[in-house]
């Protein structure tokens, strides 16, 4: 949350009208629209103009490198964006962390299925271990590394919720997961034929 007399953010999505209208309800919400712009872009091609890069006291990317074929680009972006002595953050994904007790039997291989749908669109399941790579390999001074917890065990209060978040990701992929079972499926028969 930003308060009142706080630096403006400026976000770059590829945002539909429903997910910007959204941005803009929850920032009216704690009444900081005024301090917020959206950008409609590709953050591989930023929406900045020359004058903009190098001024930018933080430049963050939350959930977003895990769907970039090179995400080391991206992070390059952000250096060249943000002010010398600025500050660029990243927070993402690693899917193989994910602890659920209980677990339902046969949830293990879903779990890895489903991440393999990343794989063959070019995208990266477990890039939130490689955070701190690409802020090296882009000329950055890492300074901290955290990890939260991803999962839930029986008895928490947000545990329905977690289990409900990660139902519905694998039912959105449950096409793709499927095709990723066909092509395991003609990889075998290629291997024992
Ligand atoms: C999982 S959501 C995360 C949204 C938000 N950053 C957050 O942390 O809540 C991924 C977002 O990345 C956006 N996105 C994916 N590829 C993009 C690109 N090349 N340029 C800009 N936005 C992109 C999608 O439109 C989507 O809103």
């Amino acid at each position: 949350m930003l308060t009142e007399g706080a630096a403006r953010a400026s976000a770059i999505d590829f945002g539909s009208p429903e997910q910007i209208a959204e941005a803009f309800r929850q920032a009216d919400a704690d009444g900081e629209s005024s301090l917020l712009e959206m950008r409609q872009g590709d953050i591989v091609d930023p929406p900045l103009s020359e004058e903009e890069f190098g001024q930018f006291d933080v430049a963050h990317a939350r959930f977003v490198l895990e769907y970039m074929p090179d995400p080391l680009l991206i992070v390059r972006n952000m250096a060249r964006a943000v002010r010398p002595g600025g500050r660029v953050i990243l927070s993402d994904d690693d899917y193989e962390t994910l602890r659920l007790w209980p677990e339902p039997a046969g949830f293990a291989p879903l779990w890895h299925a489903y991440q393999r749908t990343y794989d063959r669109h070019g995208n990266d399941p477990i890039v939130g271990r490689r955070l701190v790579q690409l802020l090296y390999q882009a000329g950055l001074l890492p300074n901290r590394n955290s990890m939260v917890f991803f999962g839930g065990c029986a008895g928490e209060p947000e545990f329905e919720n977690v289990v409900r978040n990660i139902a519905s990701m694998i039912d959105e992929a449950i096409q793709d997961i499927v095709a990723t079972e066909h092509l395991v499926h003609r990889l075998m028969q290629r291997l024992t034929h």
